[in-house]
Formats: C-alpha cells, sequence, structure tokens
C-alpha cells in the first residue's frame, strides 16, 4: 500500500513544524511548498527533516518545492501560506494581503489535489478558509480551519495551571470565530470529569477566559510573530484523525448548514472528523449567555467575510 501525501502549503514557521510532526509520526510522505524564493527555505527544511529522522528513527520522505504539480495525489493538504500577525497588528489587518494569496493557492489546489482534505490555519482563519471551500468548491467535509484545536488548547493549559492538576486531566472547548470573540464554554470545561466552576472561583476563571480570547496577542506580543508550535500541533491532530479514520471530536472551523442556528458561514464548532473529513458538526446545549457570545462571534466573522468580498 503505497504511504498517504501530505502538503503543506506554506513552509515557514507552522509549515516547518508541521512537516516535522508529520514526518515524526510517520503520517505519510510530506511536500512542503513555498513560492519560488523561499524555495530554498523548503528544500533546506525537508532536508533537515529527513535528517532528524535518521538520527530520531522516522521513516518518512520530506520535499521541498515551488511547483504544484508535486503536490498531485495529495490526500491532506495544510495551508499557512500567507503572512503572520506582527505586533500591534489585527488578524483582521491581514485580511487584504492573505485573502490574494489565498484566491491563488485555493485554485492550485483545485487543480492538483482535488480529492485532499484541506485545512486551513491562515489568518483571519474564519475568512480564509470561507475563500478556500469558495474557490474550490469541494464540499464542507473536506474544508476545515484550524483554530478551535488552539483555542481549546490554551484554554486547558491554563485552566491546568491554574487548579495544580495535568493538563491530561482537563477537558475544554472554545467555540466561535478564532477572535477576540471567540466563546471558551465554561459549561463543558471539566477537570477529572469534575465541572470546573466546583474547583476554581468566578474571577479566576473570568480572567482565564481573557487570557484565552488574547492568547495569540500574548505570543505576538513575546516573539514578534505569532505562535507555531501549537498551531501545527492543533492541525496534526485533525489530519491524523483523518487519515487513521479515528473519529475523534475536534473543535475546528467547519462551514455550518443550520446547525447552532448559522448557515453560510464559518464557525468554531465541535466536528467529529473522520475518514470521511467533516462526519459531523456535534451540537452541544449551550448557556443563554455561550448563546449571545456566539451571535456576537458570527456576526464579527460575517463582517470580515463582508470585508473580504468587497476586496
Ligand atoms: P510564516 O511567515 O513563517 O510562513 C508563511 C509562509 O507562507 C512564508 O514562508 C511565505 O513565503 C509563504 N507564502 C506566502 N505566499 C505564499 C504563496 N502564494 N504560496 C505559498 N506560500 C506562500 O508564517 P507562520 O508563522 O507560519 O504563519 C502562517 C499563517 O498562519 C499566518 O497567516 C498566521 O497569522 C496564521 N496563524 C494562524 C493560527 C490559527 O490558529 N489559525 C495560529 C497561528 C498563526
Ligand atoms: C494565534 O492565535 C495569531 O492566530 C494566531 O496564535
Amino acid at each position: 500500500m503505497a504511504r498517504k501525501k501530505i502538503a503543506l502549503v506554506g513552509a515557514g514557521n507552522i509549515g516547518g513544524e508541521l512537516a516535522m510532526l508529520a514526518a515524526k509520526r510517520e503520517l505519510g510522505d510530506v511536500v512542503l511548498l513555498d513560492i519560488p524564493a523561499k524555495e530554498g527555505v523548503a528544500k533546506g527544511k525537508a532536508l533537515d527533516i529527513m535528517q532528524a529522522g535518521a538520527l530520531d528513527g522516522f521513516d518518512a520522505k520530506v520535499t521541498g518545492t515551488s511547483d504544484y504539480k508535486q503536490i498531485k495525489g495529495a490526500d491532506v493538504v495544510i495551508v499557512t501560506a500567507g503572512i503572520p500577525r506582527k505586533p500591534g497588528m489585527s488578524r483582521d489587518d491581514l485580511l487584504s494581503i492573505n485573502l490574494g494569496i489565498m484566491r491563488s493557492v485555493a485554485q492550485n489546489i483545485k487543480k492538483n489535489a482535488p480529492k485532499a482534505l484541506v485545512i486551513v490555519i491562515s489568518n483571519p482563519l474564519d475568512a480564509m478558509v470561507y475563500e478556500m471551500k469558495k474557490v474550490t468548491g469541494f464540499p464542507r467535509e473536506r474544508v476545515l480551519g484550524m483554530a478551535g484545536a488552539l483555542d481549546s488548547a490554551r484554554f486547558q493549559c491554563f485552566i491546568a495551571e491554574a487548579a495544580g492538576v495535568s493538563v491530561k486531566a482537563v477537558n475544554t472547548l472554545v467555540l466561535g470565530g478564532h477572535g477576540d470573540t471567540m466563546v471558551p464554554c465554561l459549561s463543558y470545561c471539566t477537570v477529572g470529569g469534575i465541572p470546573v466552576t466546583q474547583l476554581l472561583d468566578k474571577r479566576t476563571l473570568s480572567s482565564i477566559i481573557k487570557r484565552t480570547r488574547f492568547g495569540g496577542g500574548e505570543i505576538v506580543e513575546l516573539m514578534g510573530t505569532s505562535a507555531y508550535y501549537a498551531p501545527a500541533a492543533g492541525a496534526i491532530s485533525m489530519a491524523e484523525s483523518y487519515l487513521k479514520d479515528q473519529k475523534r471530536v475536534i473543535a475546528c472551523a467547519a462551514y455550518l448548514e443550520g446547525e447552532y442556528g448559522y448557515k453560510g458561514i464559518y464557525l468554531g464548532v465541535p466536528v467529529k472528523i473522520g475518514a470521511k473529513g467533516l462526519e459531523e458538526v456535534v451540537q452541544v446545549k449551550l448557556s443563554a449567555d455561550e448563546k449571545k457570545m456566539l451571535k456576537s462571534s458570527a456576526n464579527a466573522v460575517k463582517e470580515l467575510i463582508k470585508a473580504g468580498a468587497k476586496l
């Protein structure tokens, strides 16, 4: 049986880490693609990872290129092409630059990897993944956005730290758009199965919710560019669930067709990911407060899509 093929469009910070994780977990062979001016970086990272494989003992062919023909037959394409946030920039400031990039990337994916599951990471996420679906015309089952996995992981880390427990004991769910209006759901946050509201006081929880919402900005301020280890880990968990038909339920941006009362937009919701890609948008009960916050997050996403449509 042939190995699976994972194409990574964008060989920058997240692209490099995605390549390393995919190769290390032996999910398949990896193609790292970037613009011609960065082909050397893509090729260099590919070689470096292959050589790490010799030390670490993993088998995966990793190649770098700027030629879309090399992604032919890819099972999964993960897109990080674009520019990341610089200090003082919001995700939405990136809209006009990254939208142009996304349109050309989407056309190339449509032409060269028409059967792939596409996972978009580039920001502003909810508008980029919307554009990807629009340009490729792929069904919603095969176009997902990575953000909820990352935002839920940040929430999980902060809760574990405050409760003084292992991160493995904590379960979290963050819904909505990947922006400051995201909705960390306290009603689905548990520590060893115990509702977090029984373990941490209101003040602590509200400061954790705030920190989660601005978790991306916190890292941009520290590093001068955006996060890459956790974003890559988030997308790899989605790709792995698809490639191995694990049917994990992962928060991610999905195209809604009436679920949660929304239609025709991408919004962060829990999704069962298996061999068919999006197999189910899992619908959970939300408190009145959470519904209200989700509505304002959906409105922010709609505004972003509207702004994108004018560009
Ligand atoms: P980076 O700048 O290190 O890498 C981006 C790469 O895309 C560069 O190598 C660039 O040459 C390449 N690129 C630009 N135009 C291209 C095109 N037309 N075709 C192929 N490649 C192209 O940026 P990084 O840190 O990897 O971030 C990538 C994106 O992911 C940014 O938009 C960032 O804001 C976003 N991001 C999203 C997160 C999420 O949760 N959804 C989390 C963190 C970052
Ligand atoms: C993040 O959340 C900036 O979207 C990026 O890290």
